[in-house]
């Protein structure tokens, strides 16, 4: 490469490996198709974003990412996880938030905010104190936790209480006012969480969803009812140009759960209210949400984005042991999906992308990095 590296040059070279290829959705541009994905930190205090949050966020807006979505973020107070979990529920959220999405946008890099209810999940210990339901760990901190049906989560978890129809509509207004604060905060994109066995994945889960009234019912379309709901409240709510994800629990892993047939019926019905990309995980509706059909091992949930991409007809994002520069590379080149999303290997090697550049013969890895660091890097002779 002769010229000065901009993205519009390297567009231009024959040799950019496809994870390299910018991806549009309406009208945000991803440089590159590597995503950090959500990460909750369980360090918030009262929902508010502090230091910490702009550390880890650092760290990534600097290593060259395609874009970078934030933490599970509670629509309510009691729609979050934990007490440590980042909220969207106040207006007094949206300055720390903004402060994140100023990191990366002093990079060009979009982010997006997922904005989550815990559901049936909620008044949860924090991981590093074993995530044990508060009404044992710590009862004075734990609530009442909301769900479509009074069914625990799993044994030694609290009854929840099951939504009524005014409830429910008031969570409609909750998910489209956490999206307005969501663009007053700056964010490119949003991300409903519908995975994990969380509020919205709990409404699609037969194994949580026992009603029978319109928000439920045996087959997948009356059950997506709430989910698409919820994508239609925040669509309304927010700029045409800005793209929707949906992350969604392709499977639940267990017999009587969600199948990957459901989830592309669920991706058709969602891409008809307004969502533009689905965000491929698994499991969670009993226990962790590692807990999938498949055991987890390198690129185990890429089968789904592939599934859903092809038979819903809708850009698809994978996710889950996606570790390797080749094996990201060959995701995106075989069209398995049109992203990846990255966790625990970008807290291994935040500087990934640079790598996996480098790696793939990137004819210039360094661009991807920002002017302070490319300047010295590239002169620098082994
Ligand atoms: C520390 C941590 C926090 C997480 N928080 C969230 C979250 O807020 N929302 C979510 O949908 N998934 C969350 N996950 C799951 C990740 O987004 C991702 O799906 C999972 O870690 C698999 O990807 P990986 O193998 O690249 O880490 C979290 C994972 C980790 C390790």
């Amino acid at each position: 490469m002769t010229g000065d590296g901009s993205p519009a040059e390297q567009r231009c070279e024959k040799s950019l490996p496809a994870l390299f290829e910018p991806f549009t959705l309406r009208g945000v541009t991803f440089a590159n198709r590597i995503c950090v994905t959500p990460m909750c930190q369980y360090v918030a205090e009262d929902g508010h974003a502090v230091d910490w949050h702009m550390a880890h966020h650092g760290r990534f807006s600097l290593s060259g990412v395609g874009g970078a979505c934030v933490e599970a973020s509670g629509i309510t107070r009691t729609g979050r996880i934990t007490h440590g979990c980042l909220g969207i529920y106040l207006d007094s959220h949206i300055e720390g938030l903004a402060r994140i999405v100023s990191l990366y946008h002093a990079q060009d890099i979009p982010v997006g905010i997922q904005i989550a209810h815990s559901g049936r999940k909620g008044s949860a210990a924090v991981p590093l104190d074993g995530a044990a339901p508060l009404a044992q760990h710590d009862p004075e901190k734990a609530w009442q936790a909301v769900a479509p049906s009074a069914i625990a989560m799993s044994d030694g978890w609290p009854v929840p209480h099951a939504l009524d129809e005014a409830e429910i509509l008031s969570l409609l207004d909750k998910f489209a006012a956490a999206a307005t604060r969501a663009v007053r905060a700056g964010f490119d994109f949003i991300e409903i969480h519908g995975a994990h066995g969380y509020l919205v994945n709990s409404f699609f889960s037969p194994i949580s969803n026992k009603r029978n009234d319109r928000w439920g019912g045996p087959d997948p379309e009356h059950r997506a009812r709430f989910p698409a709901q919820v994508a239609e409240a925040v669509r309304a709510v927010i700029p045409s140009s800005m793209p929707l994800l949906y992350r969604t629990s392709a499977v639940d892993g267990f017999d009587d759960g969600v199948t990957i047939e459901d989830t592309v019926v669920l991706a058709r019905i969602l891409g008809s209210s307004g969502v533009d990309l689905i965000d491929c995980s698994s499991g969670g509706i009993i226990g962790p949400s590692g807990r999938a059909a498949l055991r987890p091992s390198p690129g185990y949930l890429v089968p789904y984005a592939e599934r859903v991409r092809r038979d819903a007809d809708m850009p698809t994002m994978a996710v889950g042991l996606i570790v390797a520069a080749q094996q990201a590379e060959d995701i995106v080149s075989s069209g398995q999906a049109d992203m990846v999303a990255m966790g625990r290997q970008l807290l291994d090697d935040p500087n990934f992308a640079m790598h996996a550049a480098r790696e793939l013969g990137h004819p210039n890895p360094y661009s991807l990095l920002p002017e302070s660091y490319r300047f010295f890097l590239e002169r620098r002779k082994l």
